[in-house]
């Protein structure tokens, strides 16, 4: 019987023992780096980006190459996609070309619909939705340098209602850890999100009861990509709404802060929070390697 074709669009979409699976995979693939690996052998991957990337795309390019594949980089302005040709079509084409897609664009039914068309393993590189390569690989850091994020707290910072923490929102019934969100009313989630996801999840505009005993700390951008127009209207609901040294004396001792990249010091987190966390911060980025070679190796399993 033919296998069935494996995705990453969401977190949303995932089992427990599958993300444990992944982070198995990551973790050998880490330890293993730089020794020759033919799983992508013959293979030709795209890379369809709609929205900037320095991480995302530099890590997904690196990654095929390490694992024995080729790798095309897509600007989707650059295609007919960008001149209005339908998802479903470009879909069609590349799945008679390609062996895998790793997209990045505003719409998750986009993702959702390649993934149906191409019938080829497609990744979600970040929509408007989901960022699930980025919470994938922020656990498994955390786990890397804590052990199991099973009973701990986990506080979003900033703006939580966007792709980031919508994703840990998905991630915490699954691997069992608590989650705060501090936000101002009108950057808390979809409470449909919450219900759906299920766990143990506080919204709340309090951010210093919010950020009390918690293991990590993290924050996102306050304004995302697609969200330009509002920069003004964001800068000034969402000030105060920072990671700084303050609360970061509330939480826990030994808490980790993370940030999932970029940073823009003075809003989302100060200067000096920054500074004293980068080492964690940049160790974060680099898993993003790992974890996605990790993700593609489950998605070939
Ligand atoms: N964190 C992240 O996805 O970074 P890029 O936008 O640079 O890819
Ligand atoms: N929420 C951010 C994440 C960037 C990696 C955005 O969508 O721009």
């Amino acid at each position: 019987m033919r296998k069935s074709v494996k995705h990453l669009l969401g977190i949303e979409q995932l089992t427990t023992t599958e993300i444990e699976n992944i982070f198995h995979r990551a973790s050998i693939l880490k330890s293993e780096r730089g020794q020759p690996n033919t799983l992508l052998t013959g293979q030709t991957w795209a890379l369809i980006f709609s929205k900037s990337s320095t991480r995302t795309r530099v890590s997904f390019e690196v990654g095929i190459r390490e694992l024995g594949g080729s790798v095309m980089f897509l600007n989707s302005q650059d295609i007919q996609l960008g001149r209005g040709e339908p998802i479903k079509d470009t879909a069609r084409v590349l799945g008679r070309m390609i062996h895998g897609a790793v997209i990045r664009t505003f719409a998750q039914q986009d993702v959702v619909d390649f993934a149906n068309f191409s019938a080829i393993p497609t990744i979600n590189a970040l929509t408007d939705d989901e960022h699930p390569c980025q919470i994938l690989t922020d656990i498994f850091t955390y786990q890397e340098k804590r052990g199991s994020i099973r009973g701990k707290v986990v506080t979003f910072v900033g703006d939580a209602a966007c792709n980031v923490p919508v994703s840990w929102i998905y991630a915490a019934a699954k691997l069992g850890f608590e989650l705060r969100l501090a936000a101002p009313k009108n950057y808390q989630p979809d409470p449909a999100i919450i219900k759906r996801a299920g766990g143990k999840i506080h919204c709340t505009e309090d951010l210093a009861s919010a950020v009390q005993g918690s293991d990590l700390l993290y924050t996102d951008v306050w304004i995302s990509m697609g969200k330009e127009a509002e920069s003004a209207q964001r800068i000034k609901e969402l000030a105060g709404y920072q990671i700084n040294e303050t609360y970061i004396q509330l939480a826990k001792p030994d808490a980790l802060v993370m940030h999932c990249l970029p940073a823009y010091r003075g809003k989302e987190i100060s200067e000096e929070s920054f500074e004293a966390n980068a080492q964690t911060i940049f160790d974060q980025a680099e898993n993003r390697l790992h974890v996605q070679k990790g993700i593609i190796s489950w998605l070939l399993s």
